[in-house]
């Protein structure tokens, strides 16, 4: 049994998939902080399959405790967390609670209940990005921004974790830029409120809830001026958790891995793609750079392809095809009218 936090949210619910699809059974924790049972709902309708769902904060120590008494955890896979990079920088208290303190209640758990395979969800923003090269795992680190500081907190943690105790499996992957959707467009990424990210800022656009995309700045160092990210299919970013988890059946360690595709694409890029597989095309206006962008941000997809023997397949055409299909199936994400 597969524990999966955060498994109602938008990479947890189509890991939850994919868990699923592969026999894999699954139970799945969620304080619906960051989204609706109503995706639970979707996985079950998709899969064919059933599981039981907690609406469970991590910090609920006594209701945690009494999932893993009632269920035979193997490992657990950890997305439940929050992530908005400017809303970490206005309450940083609540990151630094909910991120840390929410993962160290889950380990400490874990260790009580002698679960000790865990896959964690970390970010490709625990770069210190500098220049045009590849990110490799063994980089140099540095967050610029509370919520990438919770992500190094907690890699380090896990470190000591296993420092102290050898007998963890542990599997840290840094995620660059996940885009997209299960290709049936019935899970895929809701964001509340106006999207901070750029794909669902275009898919809003495309749908009519936004008049025009703001392009965060032209300036830049690129062939076109604007930023370069590494955008990764979901069902690609998924796929390699499962990798993941085949990797912790060998022995005991600490490994971590980027999950990119290797590839650089600008903004610019993504809104041309976008139109092109969706027949839309997409308003927009330049406006300033964001604070805290930084102009090139690409993985290194080495370790992966070699360790995990996992690489993703999907290009940025099927990204923008997926994307577009989750929205216009579902134009208001999973039913609540948010503006
Ligand atoms: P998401 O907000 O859609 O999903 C996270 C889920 O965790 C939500 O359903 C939320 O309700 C739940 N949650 C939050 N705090 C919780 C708590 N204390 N107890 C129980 N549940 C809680 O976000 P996502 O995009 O699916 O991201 C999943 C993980 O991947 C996060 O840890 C995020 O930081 C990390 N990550 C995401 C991205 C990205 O681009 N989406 C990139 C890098 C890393
Ligand atoms: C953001 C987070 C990062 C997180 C990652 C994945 C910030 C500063 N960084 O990265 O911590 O790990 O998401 O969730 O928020 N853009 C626009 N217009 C928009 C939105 C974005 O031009 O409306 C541009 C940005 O300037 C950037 C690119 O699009 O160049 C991608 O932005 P976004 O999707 O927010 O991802 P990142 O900034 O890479």
């Amino acid at each position: 049994m597969i524990l999966v936090t955060g498994g109602a949210g938008y990479i947890g619910s189509h890991a939850a998939v994919e868990l699923l699809e592969n026999g894999y059974e699954i139970v799945i924790l969620d304080s619906l902080a960051n989204s609706s049972y109503e995706s639970i709902l979707r996985i079950k309708e998709l899969t064919g399959r059933n599981f039981e769902f907690y609406e469970v904060d991590l910090l609920e120590t006594e209701k945690v405790e009494n999932l893993f008494r009632m269920h035979n955890i193997k490992a657990v896979m950890h997305f439940a967390g929050l992530k908005s990079v400017g809303e970490s920088v206005s309450f940083p208290l609540d990151y630094y609670g909910n991120n840390i303190a929410g993962t160290l209640n889950l380990c400490k758990i874990m260790s009580r209940f002698n679960v000790r395979e865990l896959v964690f969800s970390s970010s490709a923003t625990v770069y210190r990005t500098i220049g045009n090269q590849a990110l490799e795992e063994s980089s140099s680190l540095g967050a610029n921004n509370p919520y990438g500081r919770t992500k190094l907190v907690i890699e380090e943690m896990l470190h000591d974790l296993y420092r102290s105790d050898p007998f963890w499996k542990i599997v840290i992957l840094r995620y660059f830029n996940p885009i997209g959707a299960h290709e049936s467009g019935k899970i895929g990424e809701d964001p509340a409120g106006i999207p901070n990210n750029l794909m669902p800022y275009i898919t809003q656009v495309a749908i009519g809830r936004r008049p025009v995309l703001q392009v965060f700045g032209e300036d830049y160092d690129t062939p076109d001026g604007t930023c370069i990210r590494d955008y990764i299919h979901i069902s690609d970013l998924v796929k390699g958790h499962l990798k993941a988890l085949e990797y912790l059946t060998g022995p005991p360690g600490i490994e971590t891995f980027n999950l990119g595709t290797g590839k650089g694409y600008s903004v610019l890029d993504l809104v041309k793609e976008f139109s092109r597989a969706s027949g839309i095309e997409i308003p927009y206006q330049v406006t300033d750079r964001r604070e805290g962008d930084v102009p090139i941000c690409y993985a290194s997809a080495e370790k992966a392809r070699n360790r995990l023997l996992w690489e993703a397949e999907k290009d940025l055409f099927e990204m923008c095809q997926d994307a577009w299909r989750w929205q216009a199936m579902n134009p208001y994400g999973y039913g609540v009218i948010k503006t």
